[in-house]
């Protein structure tokens, strides 16, 4: 089986709903287990790298989450550089299979969405393992540069993902650099800076600033743009009751579920404090989201032991449980999940995620970008439902590699629609060894 092209502005509208409707079903790709052909980061310095101050991540120590802010008396540019490094590598879990982990998720920590820092001067790509910002494009001082607004860039490197993975590379690299950007945008917020995220960046010059090659298998993902708060000062990073948890404290524990060999949720329902802050991050993470019959997402949450919650799948609007819809069990979730019961058993999750997309309205509506759109929106609700399930012991595990047909029979789906995106959630029962490796 020949693997397609990944989506490409110039392809017809039947290649690219072709290409959607293939890497959506993972199961059909046949992906070996074993095989890492990844490729080094292809980015060309113009200049000396720079280190990033250590320490950076103390800065949101002090802050409560989900509330609190970093001081205004600390630099913007400080406040720029710890934007950045909440990226950075996070901790170490001594029996896990993949490290190390971040304050998002990426399969099998490939992490192939990489950040480039944007100013009117010069452009900086992130080596996250180094902690330090490499220049690409001039030859502009950063301390000087940082004194204007700052732009950071999410650019999909797909060689960093194993070509085992046929066209899932593709989603799965977009997925990430979408929680990326999400994680990007609430820390600048808890930084006290004014945040606004793009995802409508020419990609051609973009690439251009950043001297990249299209050819090296990147696809521009999206930008945050960072500034100084005007009069008002910035608006804050999220609503909600304080959790007695710092921005730096969940950024460190937030977590797809610890697992050693064989992964399982704690036996316990899922809070209702815990479930009134997945909805309300849901909520403002889908904020201006169509439904998935206009392009965008539609979000149900199948509930198991969800306290204040009837068992059963919910859509979700505005935050809200909003109606009782036909749906899968966790059973159903277990039987349509790549892995067997023995290395992953879902079925005791209290709950999960599923978003549902419609690739031929994405297709009809924008084309190549409205399919890239939608895998961005997609890792943008789950990275805010998954850093809000953090503060109560809560994890969120993204899964691309399920069966969707079952599921959308279940859910009584319009043929073109599909969940695109899974998310088992509840408590850990595993406990690891976690070393902290924030510099
Ligand atoms: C887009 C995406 C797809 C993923 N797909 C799967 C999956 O199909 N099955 C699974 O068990 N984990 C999946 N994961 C979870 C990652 O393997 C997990 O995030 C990674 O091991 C890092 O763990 P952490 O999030 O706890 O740091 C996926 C993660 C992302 C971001």
């Amino acid at each position: 089986m020949d693997v397609l092209d990944p989506p490409q502005a110039a392809l017809s509208d039947e290649r690219l709903l072709a290409f959607a409707e293939r890497q959506a079903r993972p199961l059909l790709l046949g992906i070996p287990a074993d095989g890492d052909d990844r490729v080094p980061v292809p980015v060309e310095a113009t200049g000396p790298d720079v280190p990033l101050p250590p320490g950076l991540h103390r800065m949101l120590d002090s802050a409560p989450y989900p509330r609190g802010r970093v001081d205004s008396d600390v630099p913007v540019r400080t406040r720029v550089l710890g934007t950045i490094a909440a990226a950075a590598p996070q901790r170490f879990e001594v029996r896990s299979a993949v490290n190390p982990h971040r304050a998002y998720p990426a399969a099998h920590c490939f992490y192939s969405a990489q950040l480039f820092l944007l100013t009117a001067g010069g452009a900086w790509h992130y080596d996250a393992s180094g902690h330090l910002l490499r220049p690409v494009a001039g030859d502009a001082e950063l301390d000087r540069e940082l004194d204007g607004p700052a732009s950071l860039a999410v650019v999909c490197h797909l060689g960093s993902v194993p070509t085992r993975y046929r066209e899932l590379r593709w989603s799965l690299s977009l997925c990430e650099a979408g929680h990326l950007l999400e994680l990007l945008a609430q820390v600048g917020s808890a930084h006290r800076l004014a945040v606004r995220t793009r995802r409508d960046l020419p990609d051609a010059a973009l690439l251009d600033r950043l001297g990249l090659r299209a050819r090296d298998g990147w696809t521009p993902a999206g930008a945050v743009e960072l500034d100084a708060p005007g009069e008002g000062g910035a608006r804050p990073p999220a609503a909600g009751p304080d959790t007695g948890m710092s921005w730096a404290q969940v950024l460190f524990e937030r977590s797809a579920g610890r697992a050693n060999k064989g992964f399982s949720p704690a036996p316990v329902p899922l809070a209702a404090t815990a479930a009134e802050a997945l909805l309300a991050a849901i909520g403002r993470a889908a904020d201006g989201v169509p439904s998935a019959a206009e392009s965008g997402v539609d979000v149900v949450l199948a509930s198991r032991d969800v306290e204040g919650l009837d068992p059963g799948c919910h859509l979700i609007e505005d935050g809200r449980a909003r109606r009782r819809i036909a749906g899968p069990d966790m059973d159903a979730l277990q039987r349509s999940f790549a892995y067997p019961a023995t290395q992953m058993s879902i079925a005791g999750c209290p709950a999960a995620l599923l978003m549902i997309t419609d690739h031929a309205a994405a297709v009809r509506e924008g084309g190549e970008r409205g399919l890239r759109l939608l895998q961005l929106r997609l890792g943008a609700i789950a990275q805010a439902a998954g850093m809000a399930l953090t503060p109560h012991g809560g994890f969120l595990r993204p899964a691309r590699s399920f069966d969707p047909d079952p599921l959308a029979a279940a859910l009584r789906l319009e043929p073109t629609r599909l969940p695109a995106y899974v998310a088992p959630l509840g408590v850990n029962r595993f406990t690891d060894l976690l070393l902290d490796v924030r510099r």
